[in-house]
């Protein structure tokens, strides 16, 4: 375990942006979170970082941010068709969607490269390519700060939606998942759907539709379309795609015909990307701050943007948004 006093956070997330804390704990295990807690030993307010690729501080943090670095990945259950996994919170998300795929494990190869940890990815329900993390969540082990015990959340109580979860609502901020458990297919699922993917598969004659094999596929789109975060500080997409009821949609498909959505029930999604880009915004640089290039839902930090910054970009873009479409976009990133 490690801990520092008034320390700079710009290196323990990915934007990059310089803000301090007021006290810093890395841990390493569950015993040690208990023993902390136990002992009341943490100034208050606590939040607890992973990686720290879906947050933005914008002020300095008046108490302590607490690094999960608690690792492990064990497998817990088997059947001809099926494995348990139980992840420890702090393992890397890219490191066990690797060790699935070399396994031969079919679930979660389509979110190879999400940058982060696994204790974080049921918060927002992680998802790319196809794939989202509640498709294989068994159950989310967490100690409650409210009622100062440990807990444990079947999938079917933790409210997942499109980046969404319990975890972001009546949970915010009084969590600290210390693991989760997934349940992976041995027989191949493959899921080559996302328009995206199917595209790069058709460049290959015979593709190869083995776990590893989509792993790679995933990783060379997300290398060529995203950033990063460690040449150039961003939090992947900083707002959510917007989702509007279909008569809304049917509306603006008349003034907009090409405008990307896609339908479930009777609502629509909406590529926020293409709300931006629309808006003329894609790859406007404002300052320290802009937009990427290739990929203006992201916004990125050329170097020394503050928290301000960023936000008053985002801010603008709102509200450019929703002059042109009246939709209103909304932060996926979470703000401190
Ligand atoms: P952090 O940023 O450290 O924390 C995020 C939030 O979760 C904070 O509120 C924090 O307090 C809370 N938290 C973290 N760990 C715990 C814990 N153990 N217990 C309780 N609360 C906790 N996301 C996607 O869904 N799909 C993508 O394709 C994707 N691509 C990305 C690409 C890039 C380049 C980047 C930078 C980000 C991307 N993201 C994507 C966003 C991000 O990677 C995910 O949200 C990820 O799950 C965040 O993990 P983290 O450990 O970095 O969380
Ligand atoms: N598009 C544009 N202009 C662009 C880029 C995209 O108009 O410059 C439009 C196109 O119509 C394209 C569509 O947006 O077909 C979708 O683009 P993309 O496949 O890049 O997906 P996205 O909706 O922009 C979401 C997630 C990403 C995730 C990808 C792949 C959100 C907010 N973002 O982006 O997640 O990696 O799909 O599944 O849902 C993240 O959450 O941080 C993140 C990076």
């Amino acid at each position: 375990m490690k801990s520092y006093t008034n320390i700079d956070l710009s290196k323990y997330h990915t934007f990059h942006v310089a803000s301090r804390a007021t006290a810093l704990v890395e841990i390493e295990s569950l015993q040690q979170f208990l023993t902390l807690i136990t002992n009341n030993k943490l100034t208050h307010p606590i939040v607890i970082l992973g990686g720290g690729s879906n947050v933005l501080f914008k002020e300095d943090w008046p108490g302590t941010v607490l690094i999960n670095k608690i690792q492990g990945i064990d497998l817990v259950g088997e059947t001809d068709d099926f494995v348990s996994i139980l992840v420890h919170s702090g393992t890397l998300w890219d490191e066990l969607t690797a060790y699935c795929a070399s396994h031969g494990y079919w679930g979660i190869e389509n979110m190879s490269g999400i940058p982060g940890t696994c204790g974080a990815a049921p918060i927002q329900n992680i998802g790319a390519y196809g794939q989202e993390v509640e498709q294989v969540i068994e159950s989310v082990n967490f100690f409650d700060f409210k009622t100062a015990e440990c807990r444990e959340l079947k999938k079917a109580d933790c409210c997942f939606g499109y980046r969404d979860s319990i975890f972001k609502n009546e949970l915010r901020n009084r969590t600290f998942i210390h693991s989760i458990q997934i349940k992976l297919s041995k027989i191949p699922t493959p899921n080559v759907s996302y328009p995206s993917l199917a595209e790069k598969l058709q460049s290959v004659a015979t593709p190869e539709l083995t776990p590893v094999a989509l792993r790679e596929a995933i990783l060379s789109i997300r290398t060529n379309k995203l950033p990063d975060p460690d040449i150039l500080g961003n939090a992947g997409s900083f707002f959510k795609n917007p989702i509007i009821p279909l008569d809304d949609y049917k509306k603006l498909q008349r003034e907009f015909p090409d405008i990307p959505g896609f339908t479930e029930m009777n609502m629509v999604k909406i590529s926020a990307a293409w709300l931006i880009e629309k808006s003329g915004w894609k790859g406007v640089r404002m300052g320290n701050t802009g937009t990427f290039h290739k990929q203006p839902l992201v916004l990125v930090n050329y170097g020394n943007a503050t928290a301000g910054e960023i936000l008053d970009l985002a801010r603008k873009i709102i509200e450019t948004v929703e002059k042109k479409f009246q939709i209103k976009i909304e932060p996926e990133v979470q703000i401190y």
